[in-house]
């Protein structure tokens, strides 16, 4: 019997999610390699983080629940956010809670509604317990909820949101949420991810977290590895319903988080100046890179994160990537459009002028 006969039935034909995009050959004689293909956040993470995070390896032979410290994080999230500690479940990367969320709640033959393209680990946790996805396209690059409304049906479990969407950097407004959650059936869990929300940068733009405080059937998903810059540490947490965040935190352990990276994520909220320097940096590259885009003659989609999505003009989508990548700069396709991270402002300016050696063709 081969190994694969032993799977579960829906792991049978299942392709995994391959975070980063396509490998690229990079030509003899780069010396640096540039990543702006995974969003991360190029400054590196806050400096009392890294401190926080140094002093915990002292004490890295304890779980992170001994002396209560997951449960004292999470009364700190909670705090943050001005809910309970009822609502909020902390795991390895937000991609954590988005697997808990299959486990929990998906039978195969279930639906999940959401919109295409978007973050597409979603449809591969869908995938991985056979139930189905199924998405809308979008409308204007941004999310269609009367169109996902329609695709709900008896058998739809969850409604998903990525919002700042990625890859797309578009934003709803929060009259669009509102109809949507008014509208929503009651027997389907709405899931917002706002992995990308702090890049908003708008004081007035709602979080979806206001409809936790309203009781409703919601799961709203924050992340270290983008404000952060804290990728590689693994730290996501969600802020729902209690009743939800009581079945979910049944399987806590599978996906739980390390005691180092707990440290570093209670630091890296209370540095303000961080956080402002990051957000500095990412508006200004933001400008920045839009421009270069629009000059260089490709349609760029408004961001609201930390990426551009554009439709590169005069280029397979697949070509470009491969041309920059062969100067080391290395940045992701999706089907016919592409997407590009800001970086730091040398990185910027080097993805840049080698943006204009592959118009000329150099
Ligand atoms: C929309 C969205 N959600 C969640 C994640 C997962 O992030 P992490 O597991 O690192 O928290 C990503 C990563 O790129 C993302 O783009």
């Amino acid at each position: 019997m081969e190994i694969k006969d032993l799977l579960r039935e829906p792991l049978k034909g299942f392709t995994a999610y391959k975070p980063g995009g396509k490998k690229v050959k990079v030509r003899e004689g780069v010396e640096e390699i540039i990543q702006l293909n995974a969003n991360e956040n190029q400054l590196g993470p806050s400096p009392k983080a890294i401190e926080a995070m140094k002093e915990a390896t002292e004490i890295s032979q304890f779980y992170p629940f001994t002396f209560g410290q997951l449960e004292e994080v999470r009364q700190i999230f909670a705090d943050y956010h001005g809910v309970s500690a009822d609502n909020i479940m902390i795991t390895a990367g937000s991609g954590g809670i988005i697997s808990a969320f299959g486990e929990i709640f998906l039978n195969p033959g279930d639906e999940v509604v959401s919109c295409e393209p978007t973050y597409d680990s979603y449809k591969a946790m869908v995938n991985r317990y056979g139930a189905k996805f199924i998405a809308a396209p979008l409308k204007n690059y941004g999310y269609d909820l009367e169109a996902m409304l329609e695709l709900i049906t008896e058998k739809t479990k969850l409604a998903v949101i990525v919002n700042p969407n990625n890859p797309t950097g578009t934003l709803l407004t929060n009259q669009e949420l509102d109809d949507f959650m008014d509208k929503v059936p009651d027997h389907v869990i709405v899931v917002i991810d706002e992995a990308y929300f702090e890049w908003i940068g708008d004081k007035n733009y709602q979080s979806a977290i206001k409809y936790v405080k309203e009781g409703k059937k919601i799961a709203v998903l924050r992340t270290f590895s983008k404000l952060y810059g804290m990728a590689g540490v693994r730290i996501g947490y969600g802020i729902m319903l209690s009743d939800i965040c009581k079945e979910m935190r049944n399987v806590e352990w599978n996906y739980g988080p390390s005691r180092i990276g707990l440290a570093g994520a209670v630091a890296a909220i209370q540095d303000e100046e961080y956080i402002e320097r990051s957000l500095d940096n990412n508006t200004k590259g933001r400008a920045f890179l839009t421009k270069v885009l629009e000059e260089a003659g490709f349609d760029v989609v408004k961001s609201y994160a930390s990426f551009i999505y554009f439709y590169p003009n005069g280029f397979t989508s697949d070509e470009l990537v491969d041309k920059l990548g062969s100067y080391g700069v290395i940045i992701r396709a999706f089907k016919e459009y592409t997407r590009v991270s800001v970086g730091i402002p040398r990185q910027n300016a080097i993805f840049a002028e080698t943006l204009k050696k592959v118009l000329k063709n150099d």
